[in-house]
């Protein structure tokens, strides 16, 4: 019996060796292989579906293991800044107790979610950056954020404001590509992880002189 094996091992082994020689998949066959062997292992469950599995142009691009072509980066750039929904009422800022809690929380969009709803997920925020400087653990994947409003000089959040600071704080959040072609960092508003609302308390978490983190 483990004689037979031994020899049918044997032969596959080889005639796998003599078709490997003879016509080698491509590299682009190997991705598409790979691309469907991870898709047949997932399935749809509860809010989690498997179209996740689906990478847009900027995924894509950054996923080669190699540099992304400069002329590929500025179009996800461009398209990231074009996608972004700049706040109601020109309205910016919410409260930074929100923030903090929403900034703490990395929990959501999981298969046992209820509902997709964006109020019920948190923003992971500590997970890759300082920030309020009471919390110790953090990652260190972004840049601290410790100071993030005082180190730019805001120094008010109540009346509407124009400055490019608050513009680029809000576009980051709202879809990180907009600066960062193969950006690490989760594009909050872009793929519905956070609402307007959510975001506007971590605006005022970031800049508000009153926030923990700009003492
Ligand atoms: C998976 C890691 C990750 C998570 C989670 C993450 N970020 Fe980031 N963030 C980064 C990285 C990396 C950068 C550096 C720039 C880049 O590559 O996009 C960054 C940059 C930033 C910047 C720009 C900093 C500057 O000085 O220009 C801000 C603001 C920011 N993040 C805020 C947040 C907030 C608020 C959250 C939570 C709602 C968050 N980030 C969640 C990885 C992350």
């Amino acid at each position: 019996m483990n004689r037979n094996i031994a020899t049918i091992a044997a032969a596959l082994g080889a005639a796998l060796l003599v078709a490997g020689c003879a016509t080698g998949p491509t590299s682009a066959e190997l991705d598409q292989q790979a691309a469907a062997a991870i898709k047949a292992s997932f399935r749809d469950q509860g809010i989690a579906k498997v179209d996740r599995l689906n990478q847009d142009l900027g995924q894509a691009a950054c996923s080669t293991g190699g540099e992304i072509a400069d002329d590929v980066a500025e179009r996800v750039r461009d398209e990231a800044l074009a996608s972004v929904r700049w706040p109601t009422g020109g309205q910016y800022f919410g409260n930074w107790i929100d923030g903090e809690r929403i900034a703490q929380s990395g929990r959501g969009m999981t298969w046992t979610d209820a509902s997709a709803e964006t109020r019920n997920n948190g923003g992971n925020c500590y997970n890759c950056h300082q920030i309020d400087k009471k919390e110790l653990s953090y990652g260190t994947i972004g840049p601290s954020l410790w100071n993030y409003g005082k180190l730019r000089g805001i120094t008010d959040v109540t009346a509407p404001t124009a400055a490019p600071i608050v513009h680029y704080t809000w576009a980051k959040l709202w879809n990180s590509k907009a600066y960062a072609a193969c950006s690490n960092m989760p594009r909050f508003g872009h793929m519905k992880l956070l609402d307007e609302q959510q975001i506007r308390h971590i605006m005022s978490l970031l800049l508000d002189p009153r926030s923990p983190v700009n003492q």
